[in-house]
This record gives structure tokens, C-alpha cells and sequence, in this order.
């Protein structure tokens, strides 16, 4: 299968990122429904390796270049932040000596902060990040996010 099949050149980064995030809202609306403690482990994987491609992926192409321009450097630092608080709850989640009710409350806890972090991505960063990023720039970033993003899953996928 070619990576490249997935590519949409028609995408900035802002649309290829806001689809990625309707990914995580689904997921996540589904492992808040799911009562089975195996499907809702399941689901976890499948958010958990979503957020882990999405952020290592945003932090280099949008973060990043949003970073060099002195209006950009603390909505990136808010966001990088929360991203390590997600992977910090998910460090939790693989931590196999913890109770399942400590499991459940991080759980809750990390679909919380993951809609936290999508709306204030959408409300705020990434429209202060458009102003920063020429058109040019914000298209050529979101062909580079979605190989990335591409990539990490299917290394990850095939394990
Ligand atoms: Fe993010
Ligand atoms: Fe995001």
C-alpha cells in the first residue's frame, strides 16, 4: 500500500490537523460509551497511538515553525505543555500495577483534557497560528504532517 494514496495535497495543516482531531473525538466518545473492560482497552489503544501520532507530528510541522516567530512561542509552549500532560495520564494507563478504578479515573481524566486541548487548538491556537504561517507554508506543512502522521501508524499498526 502506498502512503502516498492517503496525501491530500488540498489540505493545509489546519484541515489536515482538524481531521485527525474529529478522529479523536470519536474514539473517545466511543471509550466513554464502552462499559467492557476489554473493548474499552481496545478503543484506549487505538486513541492512544492516534494522540501519539498526532502530537509528535504537530509539534514538528506546526509547533515548530509556529515557535520561530516571537508571537507564536507561548500558544506553542501551552500546547507542547498539554501534550505531555496527555502522555504523562497515558504513562499512568500502561502503569499494569495500578487498580482499575485508578485506570477508569485516568481514563475520564484523559478524555477530558483531550477535548480541552482539540477545542482550544481550534478556538485559539490555530487561529493566532494562521496569522503567523503564510498560505504557502500552511499547505506544504500539511502534506509533511500527513506522511508523518502516516507513517507513525503504520510502523506502529504493523507491531
Ligand atoms: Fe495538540
Ligand atoms: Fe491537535
Amino acid at each position: 500500500m502506498s502512503q502516498d494514496n492517503n496525501i491530500q495535497l488540498d489540505k493545509d495543516i489546519f484541515a489536515a490537523l482538524i481531521d485527525k482531531h474529529e478522529v479523536q473525538r470519536d474514539l473517545c466518545d466511543k471509550l466513554e460509551k464502552e462499559t467492557d473492560n476489554d473493548k474499552r482497552n481496545t478503543i484506549y489503544q487505538e486513541l492512544k497511538l492516534e494522540l501519539q501520532a498526532h502530537a509528535a507530528a504537530e509539534e514538528r510541522h506546526l509547533y515548530i515553525p509556529v515557535m520561530q516567530h516571537d508571537d507564536g512561542l507561548d500558544l506553542s509552549r501551552h500546547a507542547i505543555t498539554e501534550h505531555h500532560e496527555m502522555d504523562e495520564m497515558m504513562e499512568t494507563l500502561g502503569d499494569g500495577r495500578i487498580s482499575q478504578e485508578t485506570w477508569d479515573n485516568t481514563c475520564a481524566d484523559l478524555i477530558h483534557k483531550v477535548r480541552h486541548h482539540l477545542k482550544e487548538e481550534e478556538n485559539e491556537f490555530f487561529k493566532q497560528a494562521r496569522k503567523i504561517l503564510d498560505d504557502d507554508l500552511q499547505q506544504r506543512l500539511g502534506a509533511l504532517y500527513q506522511v508523518e502522521h502516516d507513517e507513525f501508524m503504520q510502523k506502529h499498526e504493523a507491531e
